[in-house]
């Protein structure tokens, strides 16, 4: 599961090195978070279809996801790309999705988005969680959740709601990687951020003048991408029986 892909340059990275982690490692199936591919904004199409071609085999979404507008006319048709599943059942897309490994396994991947100092107000991501493992009940082996918010305490406390229900439950949004990779108690592997898919020498995946320059004259000056040398950041996870029994963290 790895973290949020901040520009199409970032997801040019991504796919060059994913293949080749994916084969040496044996990785069964890999989650993206996408919701900055267009740079801030959600992917276009084409930066999704990207990833889903080097090794991706769902993208999960956020507060940005649908604030690409050329997606907004293509994510029905994209089941594998995710938007939080705690918006309004109105909005385009879907917030989860079941996927069969080579092997034969069925996991669901599901993609939340927190309440805590996020926009926009959605639906209670603990309500949501319960909804949608509820509707699929049956119909899949592993459930993983993508929870993509702010607050650390928000992200442990839905950890602690579906431990023991789920398999992991993996923060994004900070794009900042947390040093609490854990197994819970009842069994689900667990991580406040994964850290992001972008530019090394950047202030989240941002060029880093360009930060500086909002907050030395709180202007909002246009954002651009830094440029420089990549990394992908995540966590890898093996699994038994539904449950996380090894888990460490990686950068590509
Ligand atoms: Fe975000």
């Amino acid at each position: 599961m790895l973290g949020d892909v901040t520009s199409p340059a970032a997801a040019e990275y991504l796919s060059s090195v994913l293949p080749a982690y994916r084969a040496k490692n044996g990785v069964d199936l890999c989650t993206v978070n996408a919701e900055n591919g267009g740079f801030i904004l959600g992917p276009t199409p084409d930066t999704a279809k990207l990833l889903l071609g080097a090794g991706a085999d769902v993208l999960t979404g956020g507060n940005h996801t649908l604030q690409s507008y050329s997606l907004l006319g293509a994510i029905d048709e994209m089941a594998a790309v995710l938007r939080p599943a705690n918006y309004p059942a109105a909005a385009p897309g879907c917030g989860s999705v079941i996927v069969r490994t080579a092997s034969g396994v069925r996991v669901l991947v599901m993609s939340l988005l927190g309440r805590v100092h996020m926009e926009p107000p959605l639906a209670s991501p603990f309500e949501t969680a319960d909804a949608v493992l509820e509707r699929h009940r049956g119909r899949y082996d592993l459930a993983l959740v993508d929870f993509h918010a702010e607050a650390t305490g928000e992200k442990l406390a839905l950890g602690h709601y579906l431990d023991g229900r789920v398999t992991a439950v993996v923060g994004t949004h900070t794009h900042v990687p947390t040093a609490d990779l854990t197994i819970l108690p009842k069994g689900t592997g667990y991580v406040t951020d994964l850290g992001m898919c972008g530019p090394r020498g950047s202030i989240l995946g941002i060029d880093p003048e360009d930060v500086l320059t909002r907050y030395l004259t709180a202007v909002n000056h246009k954002f651009h991408p830094a440029e420089g040398k990549m990394k992908a950041e995540g966590v890898l996870l093996e699994t038994e029986g539904g449950r996380v029994i090894f888990a460490e963290r990686v950068t590509l």
